[in-house]
């Protein structure tokens, strides 16, 4: 496999596997000089880590960060970063069941028609275990951002889970962090711990709807045509385990709405220009607006079921299969600091992309 980094010069490359001794990101472009240490990073870490209550995979990983380059006296000197995370429950006894048989809705069968070798272990390099590698250099961009433009804050949080949609008028920051759920509306996250709970128990999965805000981004981070800062964004969502759709603002909704719907009216404000409405959600042609950034992620419900499902065998012959281990009974929930690190990933870049190309040149209103 060749194509394991991104980023242009904030550049993240991931290594490693589900149940191989460790994994974990080398960054290269970090500018000199920030303060970093292991627990900025161990941080987000934490909120990604499995086994935190029951709805979530029951693996138990302290998933611990060590830093082992391009940090001297507490800054990075501007060198590549090395952040390695050691494996430390592994049970590839799980998986002994599997071995010749491709789990419907997972990567198996792909991974297999592509590179001719089967890694059943927790499924290799296509596990999820390769987004704590994605949120260590999460971390480090939140560090390196706060340095360039401290104002940014950047969230995740659940918006749908299965057919339970958040009440809008009901959005409260503060509720993200008081459930399990990462979800912006009490009531909304008693309906779906009840609602989860059956389901995994009954050892089924279901799919949800994730949203990442950047508030405080400043205008002019993008660029036109081929580095439009909502296509980095979406490559970089899309590229999440389990993701099936990315929009960003209105996203597909727009195609519903009449040009004086979707077009929000800008007026002059004391400090610039203050929009009526963020359709937009923070971005047009491809440059930020300096409005909230808003994406949107779906992730499908989890393939690996206690279901009796067909399949087939590595050497063509038809057969059933039922997928034991320890699975999140939906990834939404541990995907949410994995997008907030891409679009931390994503925007520090673009910052430092604004910085080399326009620097101070920066054009202003008013
Ligand atoms: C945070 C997270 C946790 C996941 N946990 C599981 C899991 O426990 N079991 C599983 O079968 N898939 C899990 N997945 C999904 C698989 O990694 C993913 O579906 C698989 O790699 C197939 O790739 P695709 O869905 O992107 O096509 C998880 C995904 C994410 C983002």
């Amino acid at each position: 496999m060749s194509i394991n980094s991104f980023g242009h010069l904030f550049r993240v490359t991931t290594w490693g596997e589900s149940h191989g001794p460790a994994l974990g990101a080398t960054v290269d472009g970090c500018p000199p000089g920030v303060p970093i240490d292991e627990a900025m990073i161990q941080q987000w870490l934490d909120k990604r880590k499995p086994g935190q209550n029951k709805y979530t995979t029951q693996r138990r990983e302290a998933d611990e960060v060590r830093i082992l380059s391009g940090v001297f006296e507490g800054v990075s000197t501007g060198t590549p970063i090395q952040l390695m995370i050691e494996n430390t429950d592994q049970r590839s006894k799980d998986y002994g069941d599997i071995k010749d048989k491709f789990r419907p809705g997972h990567a198996d069968i792909t991974y297999y028609q592509k590179y001719g070798i089967r890694d059943y272990r927790g499924g290799g390099r296509s596990s999820a275990r390769e987004t704590a590698s994605r949120v260590a250099a999460g971390g480090l961009a939140r560090e390196a951002i706060k340095a360039i433009a401290p104002n940014v804050q950047i969230t995740g949080y659940m918006v749908q889970m299965g057919p339970h949609k958040i009440d809008r008028d009901a959005f409260d920051w503060g509720q993200i962090e008081q459930n399990p759920f990462w979800v912006p509306d009490a009531k909304a996250a008693n309906v779906w711990a009840e609602y989860l709970d059956g389901l995994r128990k009954s050892g089924s999965s279901v799919g949800a709807i994730i949203e990442v805000t950047a508030r405080g981004v400043p205008a002019g981070l993008g660029a036109p045509v081929y580095g439009k800062l909502d296509t980095d964004l979406a490559a970089a969502m899309m590229s999440i385990n389990a993701v099936k759709g990315v929009e960003i603002g209105e996203g597909m909704s727009a195609a519903m709405l009449t040009g004086e719907l979707n077009a929000d009216e800008i007026s002059m404000g004391p400090d610039g220009p203050v929009y009526s409405s963020n359709h937009s959600g923070g971005i047009l042609g491809g440059i930020s607006t300096g409005q909230d950034i808003v994406v949107r992620f779906a992730v499908k419900p989890t393939s690996s079921i206690l279901t009796t499902r067909k399949t087939i065998t590595k050497s063509g012959e038809d057969t059933e299969i039922i997928t034991k281990g320890r699975h999140d009974p939906c990834v939404g929930i541990r995907a949410v600091p994995v997008g907030e690190a891409m679009m931390a990933c994503v925007l520090l870049d673009h910052m430092l992309l604004h910085r080399g190309q326009v620097g101070e040149n920066q054009g202003h209103i008013g």
